[in-house]
């Protein structure tokens, strides 16, 4: 991840998924856009050409921050965060969890010059129709995203693969209920606290096909 906050990723490292898969399928290596800018003062952004408010992360300081971490042989996805980008949906994540390396630029400011877009990475992706102020809160969510799909990321009876499969077939999960089983009037459905593992099965599989329904 390449990002002008990289402390700001330290609490997603220390919990689940990441922290189940970090030093076995997962290796996260953060680096700092300054640390790499070979313009004085630790500049990493501009004005934008034609004039207009805010700055633009500079074409030359990511470029010099890839090739110092890559030596110029990237080969690998690189993946600019950017409301602009394709919007990430799951079909994309399972893309970039199978992926043997995967690197995520993020910005601040205005955004990315172009050129990073069209030249430097691979894909540009947004994880939404708005905007944010940086481009860290969408590469947690994509890390996360991509972490949780990867060996030992989830507790085995958390069920998160089933409901993952279910997501992925393009249908959403079914409700989860848990005690107690009656409050303020509010109730279990019967069905769930009926002991008839089939009849539950079959009220599960009718709740995700109704919310999925168009
Ligand atoms: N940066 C700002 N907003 C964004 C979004 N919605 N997706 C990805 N990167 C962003």
């Amino acid at each position: 991840v390449f990002t002008l906050l990289p402390h700001a990723f330290a609490w997603l490292t220390e919990r689940r998924p990441l922290a189940a898969v970090l030093g076995t399928e997962l290796e996260l290596r953060l680096f700092n856009y300054r640390d790499f800018t070979p313009l004085a003062g630790g500049q990493v952004d501009d004005e934008p050409y034609g004039g207009g408010a805010g700055m633009v992360l500079r074409v030359d300081v990511v470029c010099a921050a890839l090739e110092a971490v890559y030596g110029g042989h990237a080969g690998r996805r690189i993946v600019a965060l950017t409301p602009q980008g394709q919007q990430l949906e799951q079909e994309l994540v399972e893309e970039l969890a199978g992926e043997e390396a995967l690197t995520i630029l993020s910005a601040r400011f205005e955004g990315f010059d172009e050129r990073i877009l069209e030249h430097a990475a691979t894909d540009a992706v947004s994880i939404g129709p708005y905007v944010l102020s940086g481009g860290e809160l969408p590469a947690m969510v994509l890390l996360d995203a991509v972490a949780r799909r990867l060996p030992g990321a989830m507790r085995e009876e958390s069920g998160a693969y089933e409901t993952f499969s279910a997501a992925f077939e393009g249908g959403l999960e079914h409700p989860h209920y848990t005690r107690p089983a009656e409050f303020r009037g509010w109730r279990v459905p019967d069905v769930l606290l009926s002991g008839n593992h089939a009849a539950v099965e079959e009220w599960r599989r009718s709740q995700r096909r109704a919310r999925s329904l168009p």
